[in-house]
């Protein structure tokens, strides 16, 4: 057995795991106190040198790796953590689809609280950590699925619990060996935004990541956000399903990203409904704690004056910021304003055969934007000339619902010029709510009883084009529909081409059936 600074190095090459021994291994491996063994996973037969070395085995690296080896070429992944598909499975996107899954299903559960076959809610408060927990102990089946992939079916060399010691563009150490590639490829991807405030540091402080790692309580009756976007609104409306008060300490307003007026006004509209509360223009002054280090109250300014909750935990959710520093030292590369690495439509950073993918390079910080970077940095080392630069790509997030959106918004496409006309469902969204419309899947129940808690969806048509460009869902299930409408609309979709389509009624998104009955006009009006 290979020993490296104290720690034993499993040379993994010629074992060949199960999907549930991998889970276990990387389970062991994450308890183990010394930090545990380094898996060594090189191939001693292939004498060629490196296409590429990744630097982070997460989304970016291991899709640019598998895209790089599939073409031909040689490729390894170093990582800092013992498996394979970094932030997502371990602490971000499984873990708030986990909590927004819960969200959805307790919102559910509370509207109907006592009647038809659900239990009496009143008063229920349900186990933050019992699901955190619930989240911990099936994280490394993910893992375990990704590391067993990776190295039995895709044939991709790595060494994983690692730390990476990049030398210079083509030389990286680690675990005492020095590798030699033609290219590095940084794949490190970002950390959350911290607040520079008195008593950021005090117990009962989280963010998506720590939450995760350490929660070790069970929250009070009130818990504060800070935040106003993805993450905060998604973690938000979980705190709140669970039966907790939630404050949303947002330092501008809530959402901004949800272009589209009426949209964002339904989505903010259901969450104060479930009893979220908004303190827009809020600027946390300071974290008071007890005399045992922990939260005691957050302090805020806002335009109302000066606030302050009383709580035993705080999530923030501010944004993520690209890890960038120390690489940024060692090869010189040039940053952005927001630390991110700056890289061409190649991929390529400033410095000869680096480049740069995933989170690092920095937003949107998304799952597509990280592989699909992967793979075009990884298609570019391999000799094609090719061009990468994320742009008009569908969108999404959580609330107690799932919102889906793209293109344009009504006001944004009639402030640039379009003869707008809409599509929408239910079709007056002011005073029209209480009809049984939209209705589908995981909505009929609301449907039926609260009509108005339904959801909302919206197509924005250029009238004298009549091409589709924007789409816009509250609901449940229309995000997969989205991302190959999005390709269609790209295309220059028209009402006449949707309306000609064949629907899977009841069917998410109503677009298609709702075209149709207009397609036939000459000149298109709302409806
Ligand atoms: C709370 C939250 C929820 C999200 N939900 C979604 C979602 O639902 N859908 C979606 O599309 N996107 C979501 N995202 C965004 C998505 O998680 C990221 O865009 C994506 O994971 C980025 O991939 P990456 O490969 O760039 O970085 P990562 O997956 O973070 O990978 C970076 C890798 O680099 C390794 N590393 C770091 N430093 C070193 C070093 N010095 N040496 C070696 N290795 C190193 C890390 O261990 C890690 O494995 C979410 C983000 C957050 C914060
Ligand atoms: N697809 C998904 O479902 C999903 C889910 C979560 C995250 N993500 C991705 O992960 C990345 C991070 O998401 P995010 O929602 O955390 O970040 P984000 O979209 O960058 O938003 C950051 C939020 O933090 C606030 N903020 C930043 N610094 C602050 C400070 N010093 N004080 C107070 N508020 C501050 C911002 O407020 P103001 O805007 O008011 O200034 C904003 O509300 C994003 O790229 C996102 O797309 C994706």
């Amino acid at each position: 057995m290979n020993i490296w600074n104290g720690r034993s190095i499993w040379n993994a090459r010629d074992d060949h795991l199960s999907i549930n021994q991998w889970a276990t291994r990387i389970d062991e491996i994450l308890e183990a106190p010394d930090g545990g063994e380094i898996i060594y996973n090189v191939d001693p037969d292939d004498t060629r040198e490196y296409d590429a070395i990744f630097v982070g085995g997460g989304a970016a690296g291991r899709f640019g790796s598998a895209y790089l080896r599939a073409m031909g070429g040689r490729q390894l992944i170093i990582d800092r953590w013992p498996f394979l598909g970094g932030s997502c499975p371990h602490n971000a996107c499984v873990p708030h689809h986990l909590f927004s899954d819960c969200a959805a299903e307790l919102m559910l559960a509370r509207t109907f609280s006592g009647q038809y076959w659900f239990p009496d809610m009143t008063g229920k408060r349900v186990g933050i950590k019992e699901i955190v927990d619930l989240f911990r102990a099936g994280r490394n089946g993910p893992h375990g699925i990704m590391n067993f992939q990776s190295k039995e079916q895709l044939n991709l060399e790595y060494i994983l619990n690692c730390p990476s010691n990049v030398i210079d563009n083509h030389t990286v150490e680690a675990a005492g060996k020095v590798f030699k590639a033609k290219n590095l490829v940084l794949a490190v991807g970002a950390e959350p935004g911290r607040l520079d405030v008195p008593g950021i540091d005090a117990k009962g402080v989280y963010d998506h990541a720590s939450l995760v790692e350490t929660l070790d309580y069970e929250p009070g009756d009130t818990v504060v956000v800070v935040g106003g976007s993805k993450t905060a609104v998604e973690y938000g409306c979980f705190f709140n399903a669970t039966g907790r008060r939630t404050v949303m300490l947002v330092r501008t307003t809530p959402l901004k990203l949800i272009k589209d007026r009426e949209t964002r006004k339904y989505v903010l509209d259901r969450m104060t409904e479930q009893g979220m509360e908004f303190v827009e223009g809020a600027n946390v002054t300071r974290i008071e704690e007890d005399g045992e280090g922990r939260v005691k109250a957050v302090v805020a300014n806002t335009p109302n004056g000066e606030v302050r909750i009383e709580t035993d935990f705080v999530f923030l959710g501010l944004g993520e910021e690209p890890r960038s520093a120390e690489l940024a030292k060692t090869l010189g590369l040039k940053l952005g304003p927001k630390g991110e690495v700056l890289v061409n439509e190649n991929l390529q950073t400033n410095v000869p055969n680096v480049y740069a993918v995933g989170d690092l390079i920095g937003g949107p910080m998304e799952m597509f934007k990280a592989r699909k970077s992967g793979v075009y940095a990884a298609r570019n080392i391999m000799g094609e000339k090719i061009a990468y630069t994320p742009r008009d790509f569908p969108d999404f997030l959580h609330t107690h619902y799932e919102v889906s959106f793209l293109g344009m918004g009504e006001e944004e496409a009639r402030a640039a010029g379009h003869q707008v006309i809409t599509i929408k469902m239910p079709p007056d969204n002011e005073n029209g709510l209480n009809v049984a419309l939209p209705a589908s899947d995981r909505t009929m129940m609301y449907a039926f009883a609260k009509p108005h808690m339904s959801g909302f969806q919206k197509i924005v048509i250029d009238a004298n084009t009549r091409k589709v460009i924007g789409a816009h869902h509250v609901g449940y299930g229309a995000k997969d529909a989205f991302q190959y409408l999005n390709v269609l609309i790209k295309d220059g979709l028209t009402i006449d081409q949707l309306g000609d389509m064949d629907e899977l009624f009841l069917n998410p998104t109503h677009f298609i059936q709702l075209s149709r009955l207009r397609a036939g006009a000459k000149n298109l009006v709302n409806l």
